[in-house]
């Protein structure tokens, strides 16, 4: 078991690595708890939640990730009579953290929270830096705070019951922080693919450590994204224009906004052919797709929308080179040219 800590303004984190949904109400200190969690997961995990907890199941998809999930939320703390002594625990994947963790940091001007993050992308991505809440109107996360989970607690028995999709789609988040700022994880990720999407618990162990290395590094420098913070979203402008029109995964998605990232730094001639291919290579390794067919026009209107994007230009994360990447302001046209080149 690995420990991690991640300072914030809003608070600090604490980050338990192979611990056990069992030992859950070691960290959860309250005489009220309520877990939050979703129906999959309940039926699948429910009987590892300690007794005497309450439980509030939310629907399953992108759907539910809304102010109406929020306000069902609400009318239950209400209900079960929740006060600023109370916790709330989403266990899930990145909806129900990304929800609950919103709901509590609403509810009383703020309740203290923490995650079981049951998928692999909500372990190494969703549940840490305390970003939360919903989507508005067709767009992502538009609603939402910055505060710090009290805790996070990653049990890799979790992911036994993930379908193998899912899981991959996780490792596309890994295989991004270590593009950005892990050489080291880079290579690692290169020499034991296998063994990681076996989730052998050495591996694992390591790779999760690293990654969230990675993260709460650049969450620790800039919390509420004004700078440092924004190279997270490597891959992630085409990503999630890819995945609102294709309906692919979140991290198949980012996958082909990486690979469409790092042939952009190729192009610009920061990054050289050997390691765009690297990057690839990589992801096909882990059986994440390298191209999708996608409709050029919906893509450019989704990109078009990214709250990132400022007049013609929009910010955009490159590579300086592996391990190392750089934000910079690119011309919209310049970014349609790239889709352009991937239909
Ligand atoms: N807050 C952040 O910083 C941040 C970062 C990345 C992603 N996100 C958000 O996370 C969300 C995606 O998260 P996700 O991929 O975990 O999706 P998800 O929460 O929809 O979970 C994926 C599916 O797996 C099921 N599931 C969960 N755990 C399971 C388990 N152990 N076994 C079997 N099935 C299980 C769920 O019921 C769901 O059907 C998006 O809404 C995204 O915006 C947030
Ligand atoms: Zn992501």
């Amino acid at each position: 078991m690995k420990v991690f800590k991640i300072n914030g303004k809003t608070g600090t984190s604490e980050i338990v690595i192979g611990e056990s949904i069992k030992n859950l109400s070691k960290y959860s200190k309250s005489n009220k708890c309520v877990i939050v969690t979703d129906t999959n997961v309940n039926a699948l995990c429910g009987a590892f939640f300690p007794s005497g907890f309450e439980v509030i199941e939310i629907g399953i998809g992108e759907q539910n990730k809304t102010l109406s999930t929020v306000e069902k939320l609400y009318e239950k703390f209400l209900e079960f009579g929740l006060d600023r002594a109370s916790y709330v625990i989403g266990i899930g994947g990145g909806i129900v953290c990304d929800v609950t963790g919103f709901a509590a940091s609403t509810y009383l001007r703020g309740i203290r929270f923490g995650f079981v993050p049951t998928t692999l992308l909500a372990q190494v991505d969703a549940s840490l830096g305390g970003k939360n809440g919903v989507n508005f109107k067709g767009y992502k996360n538009l609603i939402g705070t910055f505060n710090q989970p009290e805790f996070v607690l990653c049990d890799f028995e979790m992911l036994k019951t993930l379908p193998i999709r899912e899981l991959k789609s996780g490792f596309a988040e890994i295989i991004k922080h270590a593009i950005i700022a892990d050489i080291q994880l880079f290579s690692y990720l290169e020499k034991n693919y296998e063994n990681a999407l076996s989730l052998h618990r050495t591996e694992i162990e390591k790779i999760l450590y690293d990654s969230f290395a990675v993260k709460s590094k650049i969450v620790s420098m800039d919390e509420t994204e004004k700078g440092e913070r924004r190279k997270l979203n490597f891959g992630h402008t085409l990503g999630h224009a890819i995945e609102k029109t294709t309906g692919l995964l979140h991290g198949e998605a980012i996958s082909i906004g990486i690979i469409a990232a790092a042939k952009l730094s190729l192009k610009k001639g920061m990054l050289t052919q050997k390691d765009a291919e690297r990057v690839e290579n990589l992801i096909s390794k882990f059986g994440l797709p390298t191209k999708i067919k996608m409709d050029k026009i919906a893509v450019i209107d989704a990109i078009e929308k990214d709250k990132k994007r400022e007049n013609k230009k929009i910010r955009f994360v490159l590579l300086e080179k592996l391990g190392r990447a750089k934000i910079i302001d690119i011309e919209i046209d310049e970014l349609k040219g790239v889709v352009s080149d991937m239909c």
